[in-house]
């Protein structure tokens, strides 16, 4: 009766305790709570608002390349659990990919979706945990309206909505940057009276004008000097936007053309890049 009892405790526990970083993790940051607390979004979005950490030994250095996985509009790190499950299943582990949520979901929709600076801080922030926990360069696997977040997180220098100084690019701590699907020339907004509030924000929205779609872009020689290995998985057919540019482009990356076929296929088309490198 008594091993009834425990097990149905462990299921519910088990059940509970889903995600938010690892207790390992936690206690290797402990003493930066406020950090701690604003990358981990337990409090805006409970266990789906970050993963990563296992059972890892913080600061030592892991077998494989650690991921961070940045998520899209509308979505949180818990959206990408299921993509977390299929790259353990590819050689992963708990230790090796990570996510927060740069968010709130209901607030990062992509047609009022803003590119804000707190979005890029708290990926940059959450990309120097992960360096710090396992002790060498890092990979950073970014989705949809994730990518331009992660791209100027990488970048760094000044955010276009705020001014503040970022800090330098992450150039000798990234690896490598791929971006699956990424609105890395903005989205498609229809110039002859789109309502969408992203294609009408010229500073910080999704237009392909804006001053941050500009700002990640006109800098190609920037983003080129930001990382050494740059990488864009695009839709088989080219999507361009009004100002000519391809929406899910990046300047001087290797161009990998796909028809996105469901998270197991996408994982491995992933894999399969970063195994090259
Ligand atoms: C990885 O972590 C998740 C929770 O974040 C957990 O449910 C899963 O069991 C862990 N996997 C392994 C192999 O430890």
């Amino acid at each position: 009766m008594k091993t009834v009892f425990n097990s149905i405790v462990l299921v519910a526990l088990a059940t509970m305790v889903q995600a938010d970083f690892s207790e390992k993790f936690r206690d290797h940051f402990s003493n930066l709570p406020e950090l701690l607390k604003d990358l981990s979004r337990k409090s805006q979005l409970g266990p789906a608002g970050s993963f990563g950490g296992g059972n890892h030994v913080g600061g030592a250095v892991t077998k494989k390349i650690p991921i961070i996985i940045v998520h899209g509009g509308g979505n949180s790190a818990g959206s990408f659990e299921k993509y977390r499950d299929h790259f353990i299943k590819q050689g992963y582990s708990n230790e090796t990919v990570y996510a927060t949520s740069w968010g709130f979901p209901t607030e990062t929709i992509q047609q009022s979706l803003e590119m804000k600076c707190e979005y890029v801080k708290r990926i940059r922030k959450l990309f120097f945990l992960v360096a710090s926990f396992t002790g060498g360069k890092v990979d950073i696997v970014a989705y949809g309206e994730g990518a331009p977040i992660a791209r100027k997180a990488v970048i760094g220098r000044n955010c276009v909505d705020t001014n503040q100084d970022t800090g330098n690019s992450l150039r000798n701590e990234v690896r490598a940057f791929v971006s699956v699907r990424g609105q890395n020339g903005g989205i498609l907004c229809d110039p002859s009276g789109d309502k969408r509030a992203t294609c009408l924000n010229m500073d910080i929205g999704l237009n392909c004008g804006s001053k941050f779609i500009k700002d990640i872009n006109a800098i190609g020689k920037h983003w080129k000097e930001a990382v050494h290995s740059i990488h864009s998985i695009v839709p088989l057919l080219p999507q361009k936007t009004n100002c000519g540019s391809d929406s899910c482009g990046i300047p001087y990356s290797k161009v990998y053309e796909y028809d996105f076929n469901g998270v197991e296929q996408n994982v491995n088309r992933v894999v399969e890049i970063l195994k090259k490198l």
